[in-house]
């Protein structure tokens, strides 16, 4: 974010509290109840988006030192994860050439090959076919160039290792293509100098939309977080930017109210506003005065969502125990706000089943959430026509 951005954003915001109006797009829009219910629906939004749009895999310190490996699931699919000696980290289906074994069953480790637990078929953490016991016997004219592991287009760039959970996209420029408009934000924020100090997995049994979508407005901030973070916000003031397919969304505190009266080279954003990164399809970077917080979401079914909440601090922070106290409640004030959309989310799953709607209603100042809609509805039907 350059420092004009930064204070056309506080500027904008400080103008529509002013005259007491709302960031408004300029209809009310409906979206169906099938884009959070409809099984088919949700088989065609993991094919175009969650296998074929670059996913934050790991946080690049969850894979630190050369020759570390991770085995997670990624968009659905076993990945494993490697970084090989030279330090370039690499992305594999986690998945045996030979009869399909699962390869790795340790989630982390330091390895520099990887021996299948059925036949002990081996590879190399380059994904090179390296040992077949009883070769010549059992498969004379093996072409081991023809086993290696599956691999995944990935790119380590702003702290995270992207990944494309689809073998059959050969290169990494897609990647790149699509974090290159959030590219100054990222590096703004400096994520690339971040480590994770707590985490934790919730499993949701909510469409992973409607999660998403609790994040981008703040309508619901004085009445669903009327007992946690409500009050240190106005009421029902945001607003979003698009970053090419991404999505910015500015929450500001009452906090920011206190700039007018400050000489702009004291305002920041930082300081005074939650800003809320949507790197579609998965990933919410939620950003703090001195923390991210890294919430990824991953589609286990239509109704039913894996949510990890990771709190990203600076590496010039001081590790030390009183700090990590810090990082813990900071933690626990989030992953408590978020909860009480959780429940709200399950609860919206559940009257999806009902009938009571053939279609959600979307304000005018609810219009990020028709933007974030219309982006994914374009990023499927591209992939449809491809
Ligand atoms: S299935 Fe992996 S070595 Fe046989
Ligand atoms: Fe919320």
């Amino acid at each position: 974010m350059t420092r004009d951005e930064e204070i056309g954003l506080i500027a904008e915001l400080l103008g529509l509290d002013a005259k007491n109006e709302k960031f408004l797009d300029e209809k009310v829009t409906l979206s169906p109840v099938e884009r959070y219910s409809c099984p088919d629906r949700f088989a065609q939004e993991m094919a175009a988006l969650f296998r074929g749009k670059p996913v934050a895999a790991a946080q690049s310190t969850e894979l630190s030192k050369a020759n570390a490996f991770l085995s997670r699931s990624v968009s659905g699919l076993p990945v494993l994860l490697t970084r090989n000696a030279e330090g370039e980290a690499h992305a594999f289906l986690n998945v045996c050439r030979h009869r399909g074994a699962k390869l790795v069953r340790e989630e982390t480790g330091c390895k520099q090959r990887f021996s299948c637990p059925y036949h002990a078929w081996t590879w190399s953490n380059q994904g090179n076919l390296v040992a077949v016991p009883q070769e010549q016997q059992g498969f004379p004219d093996l072409d081991r160039s023809q086993y290696g592991l599956r691999e995944l287009p990935v790119l380590e760039a702003h702290g995270f290792i992207w990944v494309i959970a689809d073998p059959e996209i050969r290169n990494a420029g897609e990647i790149q293509q699509c974090l290159a408009p959030l590219s100054d934000d990222l590096s703004w924020l400096g994520l690339a100098d971040h480590r994770i100090a707590v985490e934790e997995t919730f499993e949701i049994a909510a469409n992973w939309k409607t999660l998403l979508e609790g994040g981008i407005e703040a309508y619901h901030f004085r009445v669903a977080h009327r007992k946690t973070i409500g009050p240190y916000f106005p009421d029902n003031l945001s607003s979003y930017q698009m970053l090419g397919g991404n999505m910015r969304s500015v929450l500001p505190r009452i906090t920011l109210f206190e700039l007018r009266d400050k000489p702009q080279d004291e305002w920041s954003i930082r300081e005074h506003a939650n800003i809320i990164y949507s790197v579609l399809p998965g990933t919410q970077l939620l950003v703090q005065q001195d923390h991210v917080v890294w919430v990824h979401c991953e589609p286990l079914a239509v109704n039913r969502t894996r949510v990890r909440l990771a709190t990203l601090v600076p590496n010039s922070m001081p590790q030390t125990d009183e700090m990590q106290k810090h990082w813990v409640r900071n933690q626990a004030i989030t992953s408590t706000t978020l909860k009480e959309d959780f429940e709200l989310g399950e609860e919206i799953q559940q009257g999806f089943t009902s009938g009571a709607n053939t279609h959600l209603t979307f304000g005018r100042f609810e219009g990020a959430l028709d933007r974030f809609n219309q982006v994914l509805e374009d990023a499927m039907k591209v992939t449809e026509e491809a």
